[in-house]
């Protein structure tokens, strides 16, 4: 007798697993989004929404699969993100399919497909909200499953969107009182990065006996030298730092574009940092790219503290891992992916990375979502008449709470506690037939008979 096949050992083992009614957890890296959480995610969305609205963008879907062939070719077969990082399969009619690991290539397709150059209103600026997945190795602000808000230009060459863009990330930024540090480098187009390649692969090669390149810089060195400026490893940060600059090798055009895009943020008062050594990970890119670094208080302090360069790689290397954002331009993708030449532009902000800052920095919004009040009641009577009172509550807007299946008012006070809310109106058997309402102040524990008819007036008055 054979070995049995190891597929049919797994089953066995699930179905044993079932039938013990053991818990089947979730997968690694994955994570389920509950409340306390959830409150972030909807408060970064709603105030993204009406910024991004406020700059004419329109809300766009796309699919969450899309033919593997799409992303290789957008976002690059090299780029760990396709050649590591991508949930791909096979479907029942043998076609490749990949789990959308970014949203820029699906909304590319999608301007192409749609003839959206022929839309009135150019440029076409498209915004997308959703969830992405990437097979990285899971860590604080790193996971398989994460959300992205992200905006995308077609149609327009000028600087001033590649400005407006990030101005549109720091005003968002802003108003969740998140620091972040603009980082942002040209990194050339067609025409002036090949002979920078060069110049950047010579340098290598002429060091690369003296200095110890890590064994995926010297694939990079291959395949693709731009990465090797974005390598971490402590022999190849220290190969980088005389590495020749894209930034002198540019073009008229490019150092034209690139010095407007500089201009226009300086006129709008965004404060950026050149990096030379930012290139992005994902093959469309020439241009402008950048990236949102978050700068907290313990940074800086960790950036002061730490002496000279070594102190300055450590905080560099923490904030582009924990980067909120990142983007750039890509003019030739769209006409690379099958469509007209279009000058385009765009980024992406990681929503879990953004709600992991601000419950760092910030209380203030946690509370957004409290109740000021709490409705209690005592007796079968009085639920019923709190029932309709609650929900005048909400007709009128006040932010209020109530457990109305809890008959005990002991327990009903404990929960208007835990909620910390500032005052519960209680409505009992006597203040029915006395038409009044009693309030309840949470912080003294003092309580007062109002009228019924002028509760609302007294609320007005208590919340102010
Ligand atoms: P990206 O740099 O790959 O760019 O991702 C943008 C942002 O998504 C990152 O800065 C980070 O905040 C968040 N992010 C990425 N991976 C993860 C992860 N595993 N866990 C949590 N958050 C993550 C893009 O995706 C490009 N499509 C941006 C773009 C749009 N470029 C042009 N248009």
């Amino acid at each position: 007798m054979g070995r049995k096949p190891k597929n049919q050992t797994k089953i066995k083992e699930i179905s044993k697993g079932m039938k013990q009614n053991k818990l089947i957890p979730r997968l690694r890296g994955m994570r389920d989004v509950l409340q306390d959480e959830y409150r972030y995610w909807e408060l970064i969305v709603s105030k993204a929404k009406s910024i991004i609205d406020y700059y004419g963008f329109n809300k766009t879907e796309i699919p969450f699969i899309e033919n593997l062939a799409l992303y290789e070719r957008s976002t690059g077969k090299q780029t760990d993100v396709v050649s590591k990082e991508m949930y791909t399969f096979v479907d029942k009619d043998n076609d490749k399919i990949a789990i959308r690991p970014e949203a820029t290539p699906g909304l590319v397709r999608s301007y192409i497909e749609h003839g959206m150059f022929n839309l009135p209103i150019q440029p076409v600026k498209l915004y997308w909200i959703g969830h992405l997945l990437r097979r990285e190795k899971p860590q604080a602000g790193r996971y398989r499953q994460f959300s992205q808000i992200d905006l995308e230009i077609f149609g327009e060459e000028s600087s001033v969107a590649d400005a407006q863009l990030i101005l549109i990330a720091c005003n968002l930024f802003k108003e969740l009182q998140l620091n972040v540090e603009v980082q942002i480098n040209s990194i050339g187009c067609k025409e002036c990065r090949p002979d920078y390649i060069k110049k950047l692969t010579e340098y290598y090669k002429q060091r690369r006996t003296k200095s110890k390149l890590c064994e995926d810089c010297k694939k990079r060195l291959l395949k693709n030298p731009m990465r090797l400026l974005d390598c971490k490893e402590e022999g190849c940060e220290e190969t980088k730092r005389e590495a020749p600059q894209i930034i002198d090798h540019l073009c008229d055009s490019c150092r034209d574009h690139f010095v407007k895009v500089l201009e226009y943020l300086d006129e709008l008062d965004v404060p950026y940092s050149l990096n030379p050594y930012l290139v992005r990970g994902l093959d469309y890119y020439n241009r402008t790219v950048f990236e949102f670094w978050p700068s907290d208080n313990k940074n800086e302090e960790q950036a002061e503290n730490n002496q000279a360069s070594e102190g300055e790689q450590d905080y560099n290397q923490q904030n582009r891992q924990g980067a909120l954002g990142g983007g750039g331009r890509y003019d030739d993708l769209v006409e690379y992916m099958g469509g007209r030449p279009t000058p385009a532009c765009g980024y992406a902000l990681g929503v879990e990375r953004m709600i992991l800052k601000i419950k760092e920095n910030n209380s203030l919004i946690a509370e957004s979502g409290k109740p000021d009040i709490f409705v209690a009641q005592l007796g079968d009577i009085a639920k019923r008449k709190a029932m309709v009172f609650f929900e005048e509550l909400r007709k009128r807007g006040y932010k209020a709470s109530q457990n109305f299946v809890k008959d005990n008012l002991k327990a009903q006070l404990e929960l208007a506690n835990k909620l910390g809310v500032k005052m519960t109106l209680i409505l009992g058997q006597k203040e029915l037939m006395d038409g009044t309402i009693l309030i309840r102040d949470m912080e003294s524990g003092m309580q007062e008979v109002y009228d019924f008819k002028k509760v609302f007036e007294e609320l007005d008055k208590r919340l102010k």
